[in-house]
């Protein structure tokens, strides 16, 4: 299992700027506002929002593994390139799974050294991105005819992913013809409702579902995450197991067995009893650097909200903040050790790498001596400790999320382990950690501003709000 070590936020390690050790002590107020609400939750999984809680439980894994794996079983020999189109929600989490548990080299692999096509995932609508990756796609890679496109979209309405889809489906149309281009599409949409649903509906294409009461970044272990992940040969399964196993840990009632609960106190206690407001992931792994994309999204969106839920006004959040060691070791920590003391920074540590890489002897050069015979894995590991000797020497909190080794299992674990704080999160600040209504609004005044019925109002706001301003240089 992966571990949860929070020493280095106690004052015991880091004095005044640390949490007091009773605080995890049985009949403290801390243990009793979890306990609380390990209750309610356990009222709560499985409903309204909170149905992501069961993605790799029981019937809804089952249903969703079995859609997931024929219709892989179906499409993977017939393409060499997969396309996925989304954003935020819908891209995070299919990004930082390529990232975490295929080969940073996957793309650049030959066909028979690769389980699956080779995977592009465009979460933007820049358009040198979207161009350089049409062209590689239409002149290098086999042509459109050898891309399956997956497009995700919960509300089937947003306009990055609706335009990157209506680009895609008319070079496909032109590319196969009408009748032959929905063979080349998958869906990933709301099984009911949106525009995107209706698009499948009449052009007959392949769709799974994003499930009811699963938001969009609660969404990598429901088919959203796991189709892309399947056809690019990830273990979805093990995934699965993992995310099962530490839902169950995080069902426990007691603060200090509950690595969610705990990892969520924690947070929570040092941002708003210690000054404490940004919450750095720092991942010794450059597999696991896109999960700190994807865990910023799920802290930003679910805690960084106006009210409370029932109505005060209390701007409530944190800052989350990624970083990547050792390479911002040159970058960020003489900031985080010597700058404001107003950050926590969580480390991933990988404890047994699957390779490693060996520094030769016999070099000659006294002062490089200490580096012969090491491995870049134990440098890395020795990095990391000091650079947690050096915050705790100047009273920086910060944690490590201990993995045993980096496979499906332990990043399931990963991330049912911070969904599930999140959740926590979110009670403990009062706050409903499953809406966006400012992203909503962001969206909104995009479609006022490129003319969709409907939305002129949007419009005008936008340019009142914005009108000229002599404050140019
Ligand atoms: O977490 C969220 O809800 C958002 O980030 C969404 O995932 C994002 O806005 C994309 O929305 P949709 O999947 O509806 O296209």
């Amino acid at each position: 299992m992966i571990t949860l070590d929070y020493a280095n936020c106690t004052a015991e390690r880091v004095g005044d700027h640390g949490l007091a050790a009773d605080l995890f002590s049985p009949g403290s107020e801390a243990w009793t506002a979890a306990e609380a609400i390990t209750a309610d939750l356990a009222r709560t999984r499985g409903t309204g929002w909170e149905r992501w809680r069961d993605l790799a439980l029981g019937d809804t894994r089952r249903a969703h593994v079995s859609a997931i794996v024929s219709l892989v079983e179906e499409r993977r020999g017939r393409f060499d390139n997969l396309l996925v189109l989304g954003i935020g929600g819908s891209a995070l989490g299919n990004l930082a799974l390529q990232s975490a548990l295929n080969p940073p080299t996957y793309n650049l692999l030959p066909d028979d050294a690769r389980p699956g096509p080779r995977v592009f995932i465009l979460d933007n609508v820049d358009p040198l991105l979207v161009g350089a990756t049409l062209d590689y796609l239409e002149q290098h890679a086999g042509g459109l005819e050898r891309t399956l496109v997956n497009v995700i979209s919960k509300s089937g309405e947003t306009a990055e992913t609706a335009a990157q889809f209506l680009i895609l489906r008319d070079r496909l149309i032109r590319a196969l013809g009408k009748d032959r281009h929905a063979e080349n599409v998958v869906a990933i949409t709301d099984p009911e409702k949106g525009t995107m649903r209706s698009i499948c509906d009449d052009a007959g294409y392949a769709a799974l579902p994003v499930p009811d009461g699963v938001g969009g970044r609660f969404s990598v272990l429901s088919p959203v995450g796991l189709f892309s992940a399947a056809m690019c040969g990830i273990d979805i399964d093990a995934l699965l197991d993992g995310a099962a196993e530490m839902d169950e840990r995080c069902a426990q009632p007691e603060l200090t067995s509950n690595p969610a609960a705990t990892l969520a106190t924690m947070l929570v206690r040092l941002g708003r009893d210690k000054g404490k407001p940004n919450h750095i992931l720092m991942p010794y792994s450059n597999a696991m650097d896109l999960f700190a994309d994807w865990y910023r999204q799920l802290w930003a969106e679910s805690l960084g909200k106006r009210e409370t839920t029932s109505g005060r006004e209390v701007h409530a959040g944190y800052t989350p903040i990624k970083a990547l060691g050792a390479t911002d070791q040159h970058s960020q920590i003489q900031l985080y050790r010597e700058g404001p003391n107003d950050k926590v920074i969580g480390f991933i540590e990988i404890e047994r790498d699957a390779r490693d890489v060996e520094i030769p002897t016999g070099a000659g050069v006294e002062n490089l001596r200490y580096l012969e015979g090491a491995s870049l894995g134990a440098l890395l590991r020795a990095e990391k400790r000091a650079t947690e000797y050096a915050l705790v020497e100047s009273g920086r909190p910060n944690f490590t999320i201990r993995m045993p080794t980096l496979d499906a299992r332990r990043v399931g674990q990963f991330i049912q382990l911070w969904m599930v704080a999140t959740a926590y999160a979110g009670r403990l600040l009062d706050v409903d950690a499953y809406d966006q209504p400012a992203v909503e609004t962001g969206k909104k005044a995009t479609f006022g501003l490129m003319g969709r019925a409907g939305f002129e109002s949007f419009r005008r706001q936008v340019d009142a709000a914005l009108a000229e301003t002599r404050f140019v240089v």
